[in-house]
This record gives structure tokens, C-alpha cells and sequence, in this order.
């Protein structure tokens, strides 16, 4: 049995994701999760929310709430969410926990005693109407390169030129529109990763056998002449963790908190102990420290592809700076961005369809199905509600839902509600099994290789074996001339809808439980070989006709979705 410690990538407090956050990262990490329970090994798998920085600040104004009471209450409506998709976390945390601000505490005490941490003296603008120091973003101004009077203060929007926001003209506060914004000097602690480079690299050399879209995203931050520079790891605000050297105070860093860029990923950490604080779990060192058993752990992380560089360079650069035995990652998987509909999801302007309006319409498994069947793996992805509706109507009713439909029904009506005998299996039930050994085989290896694409692709196709078997062997006909044949081969269909359960568990939970439960049995065993796995039901065995598996999605309701999502999200 294998340990699998497995995390996605954190999301922010402010406001509920859409269908592109949750498909590149959250979602595919409970696919892995969910398949290595299946297979029988140990997981932990971990997920919190991303609770500091600026934006959750400026969220909690806007909803008139104190900026502790607006992200307990958003973690509540998130973690309500993804259990609604069936996010099967082990523990769903908080950066704001306790643990986690003694843990980012250490880890900076520790980068200071190995000499990592410089403290340097800068310039940053000011607003007294906020009474805030603001970060580049929230600064606009008319850009000096191109006129376009809504430039950024880290970018132009309008020519694309990187800016300092003291190039600005006329600059003024995003949030509150003051103009009255001067330069000050403020002490920043820095971490210097740029020491590190050499390690940091040899370490991403090594890993060989990681997605291209991880590598790339990696060698180019380290190899475009400034991309790994010192960062810096504090800011000047009131919400965060408060700067310290472990348990002392840091002189000269007074009402300073670490850099939400920072504390985020060693979130991941301070959640397993959170996990344990909870009496969920017993030692978390063991997923932890190779000085505790983590050696044996098999380490993934599932992330956008705009994470890539804090989680192959910044983090490591935590870890291996703090020179403490913490389990560097294994594997690092990355995804590109789902569109929507001809353009960008986006949070900013409530572009798309956002988590909670999905199981509005429909319940979690056809998201699921529609979302990892079409995962931006090796490109961009464009989600438009006509593919939906093709995939959801193809696969799950047409395929899936039809097999367990007319099996279950022509079985009660001839044979009643139990599996009924019949002989043995003849040439074309051992071909199929030998068709369905190769594809369960070639499944687990998509699985194991995280290929999410690759494995619903081969999932859709062990389904569809099924269905032409069915349509092939006709046992409506045969029972007229040959009822033994007939059972033989309803015993063999009621078999696969048992292993259809636990084959697709990790991609439709909820169908998968359905199914389980019309069989009347709970071994979800993962298949060995497939011959036994289709004997698992023996002859007597009582089942239920269950309820529609999965519906059609009319024209009418495209549609209608359609135009309900055409908008911006208010
Ligand atoms: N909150 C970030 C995002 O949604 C992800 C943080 S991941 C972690 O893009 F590593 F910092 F934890
Ligand atoms: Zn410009």
C-alpha cells in the first residue's frame, strides 16, 4: 500500500470560484484523491481556503463586515460548495488558523537564522485618505508610454508596458479614487531565493518525468535573466499573519504581516496539523517530515497554470532555505485556462458560471463528467453549453444511463429482481472481457499518470463495450429462442454495472454510489482481473431498478442557460 499525500492549490477567500478554477485544481486533485482510495492506498488529501492579503481586505469592506468575520464566513460557503461537488478533502483549512501562523512564523525565524532574509528599506506609495500603503494594482493613473488614462501600476493595460507606479501621471487610489498618494519609506523583509538558484534548478532538472507545462513555466522563471529575484515576503497591512521570528518579536517589523504569497503554501502543512487539531487524523508528521516516515509518501500537487512559479520555485525555496527535512513535492500537475462561451471566465467582472449556480442547475456528476472530460491539459479549454449538453446527453444518458436502464428493467421484467443464472460465458462474452482487460488496464495507467482527458476517454469507451455488447448479444431476442443464453447474459450485464460503479466512482461519486446501492452491494473492490470482477454478483443476487442515472438536457434548457449565464454575475 502506497501513501499518497495529495493538495490543490489553495483558493482565495474572496468571492465563490468558477468552473476554471475548479476544474484546474480542486477538481482534478479529488479525481487522483478519489482513484488512489479506489485502488486502496493511503491519501491524505488537503485543501483550504487562501484567507490574507489585499483583496480579502477590500472584499470584507465592500460587504461591510469585519475582515475575520467575512472570511469564516466565506470558508463556510466554500466549504459548503465543495461538498456540494463532492470534494472528498480530507481536511479543508484556513491560512488564518493558528497553526498556521505559528508555522509561518518559524519557517521565517529559521530562513533568518540560515541567512536568507535581508531586510531593505524601500519607497512605496502611500494614500492618506485609505490610510493604507497600496499595492502597485491599486494604483492608476494615465500611463507615460501610451496616454490610456486607466494604466495600472504594474501594468499597462492598454500598450502592455511594465510600470512603476511613480511613472505614473496623475495616479490615484483604485479604492478609494484620492489623489492624495505619497512615496514613503517602509522596511520589508526579503527573501534571497536567489541564492538558491542553483539548487532550485539542479532540483526541477531533476524531475524529468513532470508535465512540460510545469517545466517550461519553471526553466523560464529561472532563466529569464531576472526571474528568480529576492521577494519580498511582508507587507504593510493590517490582515495577515503578524511578522515575527518564531515566538519573538522582529524589531523594526512592528504591525508588519507576512506576504499572503508567503503563508499561502505553507498552508499545506499547517493543515494536516489543523487536520489532526480536529481529531480527523493522528500524526501529521508522517506526511510531513522524511525525518518522521514521509520518505514513503508520494507527494502531488494540482494547480492553474498561473501558480506554477510559486509552487516549483518560491516554495521550495521556503522549504529547502529552511534546512528541516519537510517533504519536497513529487509531481506537480498543472493545467491551462477553460474559457467560457467565446471568452475569459473572470471573477473580476462575474463572467462565466460560478460554482454555486452550477449545482443550481444540475447536480454535481454532470459538471464533473463535462469538466475532467474536457480538463485544459494540454491547451486551453472552452466550455459553450452545446458541448455540455452533447457530452452530458451522449456519455452519461445515451451510454451509461441507457446500459443500466435497459438491463435492470428487461432483467425485472423476465427474470425478476434478482441475477439470474444461465451458462457459462461463450466466445462473444470472453471477447469483451478480453477487450475490457486491456481497457481497465490502460485506464489505470492514464490514472496513474494523472492523463485526465486520456482516462475519461478510455472510461467512455469501457462504458460503450458495454452498450454494443448489449446491442450485439440482444437478449430481448435471445430470451424468445434461448432464455438460458438470455440470463447468462443479463448475469454478465448486472455484473458490469457493479464494475462500472467502481471504475467511475472517481469521476461521478454519486452515480457510482446510485449504482452500488440498486446492485445491493457495498464491495467496491477495484478490479484485479476482470473475469472475477464480473462474478462479484452471484447468481440470486437481489437488485433494484434504480431511478434515472442521468438525465437529458433538452434544447429548450440549453437554451435558457444560455441566456441566464450571458450576463455579468451582480
Ligand atoms: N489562492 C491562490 C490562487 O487561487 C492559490 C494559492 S496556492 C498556495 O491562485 F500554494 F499558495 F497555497
Ligand atoms: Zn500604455
Amino acid at each position: 500500500m502506497a501513501r499518497h499525500l495529495i493538495t490543490s492549490a489553495i483558493p482565495y477567500i474572496n468571492g465563490i470560484k468558477h468552473l476554471g478554477n475548479l476544474v484546474g485544481s480542486q477538481l482534478p486533485a479529488d479525481l487522483f484523491a478519489r482513484y488512489q482510495r479506489g485502488r486502496g492506498h493511503e491519501v491524505l488529501f488537503l485543501c483550504a481556503t487562501d484567507e490574507h492579503g489585499t483583496p480579502a481586505e477590500l472584499a470584507a469592506a465592500k460587504a461591510g463586515k469585519p475582515v475575520a468575520e467575512y472570511c469564516a464566513e466565506m470558508h463556510e460557503t466554500q466549504a459548503e460548495i465543495a461538498r456540494g461537488f463532492r470534494l472528498s478533502f480530507d481536511h479543508f483549512g484556513r491560512s488564518s488558523s493558528p497553526q498556521n501562523h505559528r508555522l509561518t512564523q518559524a519557517f521565517a525565524a529559521r530562513l533568518d537564522e540560515a541567512g536568507l532574509i535581508e531586510e531593505r528599506v524601500e519607497t512605496q506609495i502611500y494614500s492618506k485618505a485609505d490610510g493604507r500603503y497600496l499595492p502597485d494594482r491599486y494604483i492608476e493613473g494615465t500611463c507615460p508610454n501610451c496616454g490610456f488614462e486607466s494604466a495600472r501600476g504594474d501594468q499597462c493595460d492598454n500598450c502592455t508596458k511594465q510600470l512603476d507606479p511613480v511613472d505614473l501621471i496623475e495616479p490615484r487610489s483604485v479604492i478609494s479614487g484620492s489623489t492624495d498618494l505619497e512615496p514613503r519609506e517602509t522596511k520589508h523583509l526579503y527573501l534571497r531565493q536567489s541564492k538558491m538558484r542553483g539548487e532550485l534548478s539542479d532540483w526541477i532538472d531533476s524531475k524529468t518525468d513532470w508535465p512540460v507545462l510545469t517545466t517550461s513555466i519553471a526553466r523560464k522563471w529561472l532563466n529569464d535573466g531576472d526571474g528568480l529575484q529576492d521577494r519580498g515576503i511582508t507587507r504593510d497591512l493590517d490582515w495577515g499573519i503578524p511578522v515575527r521570528k518564531g515566538e519573538a518579536e522582529w524589531p523594526g517589523m512592528e504591525g508588519k504581516v507576512f506576504y499572503v504569497w508567503f503563508d499561502a503554501p505553507i498552508e499545506y502543512i499547517a493543515c494536516a496539523q489543523e487536520w489532526v487539531d480536529a481529531g480527523k487524523g493522528e500524526d501529521w508528521e508522517r506526511w510531513w517530515r522524511t525525518d518522521k516516515g514521509a520518505d514513503d509518501v508520494r507527494y502531488t500537487q494540482f494547480m492553474g497554470k498561473d501558480n506554477v512559479p510559486f509552487h516549483t520555485l518560491s516554495f521550495p525555496a521556503t522549504i529547502l532555505g529552511s534546512g528541516e527535512p519537510w517533504k519536497l513535492v513529487d509531481y506537480i500537475k498543472s493545467f491551462n485556462y477553460l474559457n467560457y462561451d467565446g471568452g475569459q471566465f473572470s471573477t473580476s467582472r462575474g463572467r462565466g458560471v460560478f460554482m454555486d449556480q452550477a449545482l443550481e442547475v444540475l447536480p454535481a456528476d454532470y459538471w464533473r463528467w463535462w469538466l475532467l472530460s474536457h480538463a485544459p491539459e494540454s491547451s486551453d479549454a472552452e466550455f459553450t453549453w452545446e458541448n455540455f449538453q452533447q457530452s452530458v446527453n451522449k456519455d452519461l444518458a445515451d451510454v451509461l444511463g441507457n446500459f443500466v436502464s435497459r438491463v435492470t428493467k428487461f432483467c425485472r421484467s423476465k427474470f425478476g429482481e434478482e441475477v439470474p443464472a444461465g451458462g457459462a460465458h461463450g466466445d462473444r462474452e470472453l471477447a469483451l472481457i478480453a477487450d475490457l482487460e486491456r481497457r481497465v488496464r490502460a485506464y489505470e495507467g492514464h490514472m496513474d499518470a494523472i492523463e485526465v482527458r486520456k482516462a475519461a476517454a478510455e472510461l467512455r469507451a469501457i462504458w460503450v463495450a458495454g452498450n454494443e455488447y448489449l446491442q450485439d448479444a440482444a437478449p430481448w431476442a435471445s430470451f424468445k429462442t434461448d432464455p438460458e443464453a438470455a440470463a447468462m447474459q443479463i448475469r454478465l450485464a448486472l455484473n458490469l454495472i457493479r464494475l462500472y460503479a467502481v471504475l467511475s466512482a472517481p469521476f461521478i461519486p454519486d452515480a457510482s454510489a446510485q449504482l452500488m446501492e440498486a446492485m445491493k452491494i457495498d464491495d467496491d473492490a477495484w478490479p484485479g482481473n476482470v473475469t472475477e470482477a464480473l462474478s462479484v454478483l452471484p447468481v440470486g443476487h437481489g437488485f433494484a431498478v434504480p431511478d434515472v442515472t442521468f438525465r437529458k438536457i433538452t434544447d429548450e434548457e440549453r437554451a435558457d442557460w444560455h441566456a441566464r449565464f450571458a450576463g455579468i454575475r451582480s
